[in-house]
């Protein structure tokens, strides 16, 4: 039948997040037939464009392939465009006018995917709200961050869109709770009776969850000194790996429950402060290439001056009887040495050790989320061969060379799926995003009111080096005996 079961409305679809990110990946679940079949597409933003023109900004970044032009014909044929204003209601009347044009356009289900800048948001998601709401099949909303810049900003808008959908209508995308490595914590803890018994105090030492990337601002530095990296990576993706880490069981794996564990454990968290912080921001590397040579501050859109840190540790405890005592350390940092992001369990040391001093090293357990999923444990084993003495070596389970015919699917490709199935369990529940803020306002409040001044690192190092030493003060064991050798690179 030709009649639209679904309607996709992307508003903002001229802006850079629906160009680079949200169009193709509509397209890779287009194009391997994920998504419902009658499904249409309407691209609604301010400009003045036609889907042509959509098209031609887009297909960059689609990776087509010559067989699939087919295809992305009618992908395109499936979408319109409708030119509007954000503020007026009679536009988003107009849309609505569209969709219950198509073909049982009125009892289509509708997808809102919000990729807008935060000053129109309100007003998008009223107009929505008054205007737009299917009345026959479902309406969800899914909404990009920045949730707020604190804990009131953040209220105020959970408050304002609490006023116009239903929390189950509300899909707030954390993109690190797509990624495989994250969705596989809850199956590595709960499907193992291998860890689940040492999961604790007793038994672990510290934990550290990394996130480092390659490059700098890329020309985003407007954007990314509004926010800093404690707002851009470690308050939402690292804290949703801390979360997920560290929670306890949930009473099943459904969304609810799952999401009552995370934040039962933040609840658990005190405010952080600046004494459990190393703050940096990246200069210019003279003898690096291309854009090493510049720093943060000679981005031109970066303000001048500014101590918007680029690079954040932060040590955190949690207070409970699973926990106390145990350090989780958050590094995230841009303009390092390497991409990466992991979770690092490092054990105690095995009491009572009967073998040469100093030679036995901690056992960890390392979930690697890129590049290259990995899981991967540090452990002692007898040198292979006359030698008897233990070295270290690991149990590797590469994804690359373990499923190696798996593709595995981008981040926003699994959650905008999980949109059209319902489930929430991957997106980030109001009251977890209260618990966060409430850990971070003081001292993000502390660090932009005394200005406080980050540490100058280089970029392409490891950070500041006060951070390392704050690792090892910390109770991290680094034993530079030993590092994982990466069989697929
Ligand atoms: C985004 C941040 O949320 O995550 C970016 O705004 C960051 O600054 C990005 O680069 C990292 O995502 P990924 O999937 O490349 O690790």
């Amino acid at each position: 039948s030709t009649d639209v079961s679904d309607v996709v409305v992307l508003c903002g679809a001229s802006g850079d997040l629906a160009k680079k990110k949200i169009i193709p990946t509509l397209w890779w679940l287009f194009r391997d037939d994920l998504l419902p079949s009658n499904i249409r597409f309407v691209g609604y933003a301010r400009s003045k464009m036609t889907v042509q023109n959509l098209r031609e900004k887009t297909e960059p970044f689609m990776k087509l392939k010559d067989s699939e032009k087919a295809k992305a014909n009618k992908f395109f044929d499936s979408m319109s465009y409708v030119q509007g204003s954000y503020t007026d209601k009679s536009a988003f009347e107009k849309l609505n006018k569209e969709i219950l044009g198509l073909p049982n356009g009125c009892n289509a289900n509708r997808v809102f995917y919000l990729a807008l800048p935060p000053t129109v948001f309100a007003d998008v998601t009223r107009n929505i709200h008054d205007a737009c709401m299917s009345k026959c099949g479902w309406n969800r909303v899914i909404v990009e961050k920045p949730f707020g810049r604190d804990f009131d900003s953040s209220a105020e808008l959970s408050n304002h869109l609490a006023g116009l959908f239903r929390e189950d209508q509300l899909y707030r995308i954390d993109h690190y709770l797509g990624k495989e490595m994250v969705q596989n914590l809850l199956v590595l803890r709960f499907a193992n009776r291998l860890f689940g018994p040492i999961w604790d105090r007793n038994n672990i030492a510290s934990v550290m969850i990394t996130f480092k990337e390659p490059f700098g601002t890329k020309g985003r530095g407007g954007y990314f000194d509004q926010f800093g990296i404690i707002r851009d990576v470690m308050q939402n993706h690292l804290f949703q790996v801390l979360s997920l880490t560290a929670m306890e069981k949930p009473v099943s794996n459904n969304a609810d429950d799952i999401r009552d564990e995370k934040v039962k454990v933040l609840k658990c968290i005190k405010p952080l402060t600046l004494d459990d912080m190393v703050l940096g921001q990246y200069v210019g590397d003279p003898e690096g290439e291309g854009e090493a040579k510049e720093g943060y501050l000679d981005d031109a859109t970066v303000p001048k001056g500014s101590v918007t840190p680029t690079f954040a540790l932060a040590r955190f405890n949690i207070s409970n009887e699973r926990w106390d005592g145990v350090p989780f350390i958050l590094k995230c940092g841009k303009a390092l040495n390497e991409r990466k992001a992991e979770v690092r369990v490092q054990f105690r040391e095995v009491p009572g050790d009967i073998f040469t001093p100093g030679v036995v090293k901690r056992n960890e357990l390392v979930m690697r989320v890129q590049p290259n999923e990995a899981v991967y444990c540090k452990m002692m084993t007898k040198t292979p061969g006359m030698n008897v003495e233990p070295i270290e070596t690991e149990m590797d389970l590469s994804y690359n060379m373990r499923y190696k015919d798996v593709k595995m699917p981008d981040a926003y490709e699994r959650l905008i799926l999980d949109v059209f199935t319902g489930s929430q369990l991957n997106f980030v529940r109001s009251d977890e995003l209260s618990e966060a803020w409430r850990i971070f306002t003081p001292v993000l409040h502390q660090i932009e009111g005394e200005k406080v001044k980050p540490i100058p690192y280089k970029f392409g190092t490891r950070g500041p080096v006060e951070a390392d030493d704050f690792v090892k003060n910390a109770g991290f064991h680094y034993s530079s005996t030993y590092k994982w050798v990466n069989p697929n690179l």
